[in-house]
């Protein structure tokens, strides 16, 4: 997969991508990134990208230009489509069901806003979906470009040493994980739940669903109407 993201702190993005899990998808060719500073797109002198708003206000606001220059260069550089992806507070809220089908593309771009925002034209005439991560404000698209991305490449196959681990966690069954131990199995007087020492896969399944179903209910009830809870429950 490739991913290409516009932005004005390509720096903010750096460090992130050299580390850990979204270093070694890079170096294993599961996915590449690369980042695009639409300042370098600007004509004028200062190679400004930002203008006050029409209609006043306060900030400012990023100008077409820089960036219809930037998506052009883009697209012709490359080979397979990408929708244009604008991260914006005012998007559709970030899921997991929309992580799993971002990964299902062959590639996509990131577009991270500043300021006060961007041109309306752009986003009518150029941006294929807006995305928000969260109900609250950010004061860049950066670490929503972050999150996009490591949200995402985590489902592509091969990017996770160990591919069960996508499957059982949290959100892709619908359901907060349940509590994991490791050893020593006593710790301070703190024990292990026994079930856990038992060497029975069936209890130990139970009892993982059981704590799941329970913290689920406990934090997040809303996740359970789409989990078909009740049919759980009795089986
Ligand atoms: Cl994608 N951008 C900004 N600036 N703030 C946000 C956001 C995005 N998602 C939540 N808050």
């Amino acid at each position: 997969m490739r991913i290409d993201v516009l932005t004005l702190f390509p720096d903010m993005l750096r460090g992130f991508l050299d580390n850990s899990i979204l270093k070694r998808a890079r170096n294993s060719g599961v996915i590449e990134v690369n980042l695009h500073n639409f300042r370098d797109y600007s004509s004028d002198r200062h190679h400004s990208v930002d203008d006050v708003p029409f209609g006043g206000g306060p900030g400012m606001v990023l100008a077409p230009d820089p960036v219809f220059k930037a998506v052009r260069a883009l697209r012709e550089e490359l080979d397979v489509e990408s929708p244009l992806i604008f991260l914006t507070p005012k998007g559709e809220r970030m899921t997991q069901s929309v992580c799993e089908e971002l990964s299902g593309l062959p590639a996509f771009t990131l577009l991270c806003g500043r300021y006060e925002g961007l041109d309306q034209r752009v986003i009518d005439n150029l941006v294929d979906r807006e995305l928000s991560i969260g109900d609250y404000v950010l004061s860049g698209g950066e670490p929503a470009a972050a999150v996009v991305i490591d949200s995402v490449a985590r489902l592509i196959p091969g990017a996770l040493g160990d591919e069960m681990s996508v499957k059982e966690e949290s959100f892709s069954w619908g359901l907060l994980e349940y509590p994991q131990y490791t050893r020593p199995a006593e710790y301070r007087g703190w024990k292990v739940p026994e079930v856990l020492l038992s060497g029975h896969h069936e209890a130990v399944r139970l009892w993982r669903r059981e704590r799941a179903l329970e913290l689920t209910r406990d934090r997040r009830p809303d996740l359970l109407s789409g989990y078909g809870a009740l049919e759980v429950e009795h089986d």
